[in-house]
């Protein structure tokens, strides 16, 4: 049985509390009480983008040691900048870097904006990065959303839903949980949380300050959140192969050109570029004949469907192939002519092959 949840504002001050006491010390956060430099909470969560937090530390006070303000980056050549990024990996980062710095000086008087939606303009920040300046400068009610907190908010909502459908909803919830105060402390709580105790793999849900309220902690059933997206499976089809027989020779035709085996030799067929009803089937035979079904199917998987084609064999006496465009080919022959694979498994279903 799930629990009824708490107010999310209450998850928020558990979540807070939580921080306080197992806060991660790094050198971009501001000491409790402290005002946050946005340059540098800006300068910290660019660098972190798709790098780890242990690697981002040195280059992270070495880049501020050099270049202590906005002004003095955006004043830095290019050049100065992209050695120093060297190591950091995505060199169109530290471009970006570069131009936003140049944009706070010139255009913002050195001064970076504080609502998310007006740092999102900025060059090299997205929704998530300027969530996180927003919050974690500005202490606005924004919320920053990476892989870590999608998946503490699936584990904590038991999100049924693959997060691919499910981003609008993480949204919502966690925006619902935003504490009236503190919303920077907030961000970071997440962070931590998603870093320290909600991890991908083995949570230590013993540890974590939310989980009297979570729910996927609650279905004991914490590393099924994220749900994962079901591989989609490839579409099955269904069709028939015709196996006209006379003597010792099986009824052939040439492809066309364009289209599955394109210019190939086949057995006629039902078409396979979509699913041929059963009912169907026989309109496709290259005459009418007394055509038995063979008990097995043959089987073959093409790139974008799966196809189960049922193998019919007849018999005939007439001299004249059965469609205009088919021949004769002995059976000793039916080796050479470069069947398609999935002609010679019903070639060998009938017993030619
Ligand atoms: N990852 C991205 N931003 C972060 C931050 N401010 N603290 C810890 N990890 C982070
Ligand atoms: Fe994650 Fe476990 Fe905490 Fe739930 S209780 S939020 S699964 S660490």
């Amino acid at each position: 049985m799930i629990k009824p949840s708490a107010s999310p504002r209450k998850r928020a001050a558990a979540l807070l509390a939580w921080y306080d006491a197992h806060r991660r010390d790094l050198p971009w956060r501001a000491r409790p009480g402290e005002r946050a430099d946005p340059y540098a909470v800006w300068l910290s969560e660019i660098m972190l983008q798709q790098t780890t937090v242990a690697a981002v530390k040195g280059y992270y006070e070495t880049f501020l040691a050099r270049w202590p303000t906005v002004e003095a980056l955006a004043a830095a050549p290019l050049d100065e900048v992209l050695a120093a990024w060297a190591g950091l990996g995505y060199y169109a980062r530290a471009r970006n870097l570069h131009a936003c710095a140049g944009r706070i000086a010139r255009d913002h008087g050195g001064r970076f904006p504080q609502s998310a939606a007006a740092l999102r303009s900025l060059p090299g920040v997205g929704p998530y990065t300027a969530g996180a300046i927003a919050a974690i400068a500005f202490d606005a009610p924004a919320a920053a959303i990476d892989g870590n907190v999608e998946r503490v908010m699936a584990r904590l909502h038991a999100i049924a839903a693959p997060l691919r459908q499910a981003k609008p909803l993480v949204r919502e919830l966690a925006e619902a949980m935003l504490p009236a105060a503190r919303a920077g402390d907030f961000a970071q709580a997440l962070m931590d949380l998603g870093a320290t105790v909600c991890t991908p793999r083995a949570p230590k849900c013993g540890a974590c300050p939310l989980s009297t309220e979570c729910a996927a902690y609650a279905a004991d059933a914490a590393e099924a959140y994220p749900v994962k997206e079901k591989k989609a499976g490839k579409p099955k089809r269904r069709g028939a192969i015709f196996i006209l027989r006379r003597g010792d020779c099986a009824l052939v035709v040439r492809r066309p050109a364009k289209g599955l085996f394109g210019g190939m030799t086949a057995f006629p067929a039902t078409p396979f570029d979509r699913d041929a009803p059963p009912e169907a089937w026989l309109d496709f035979a290259p005459c009418p004949a007394k055509w038995r079904a063979l008990p097995e199917t043959v089987a073959h998987v093409f790139t974008h469907f799966a196809l189960d084609a049922t193998v019919f064999v007849a018999q005939t006496t007439s001299a004249r192939p059965a469609v205009a465009e088919g021949r004769w080919a002995a059976r000793g022959d039916l080796d050479k002519e470069g069947l398609p694979t999935l002609m010679r498994k019903a070639a060998a279903a009938a017993g030619l092959l």
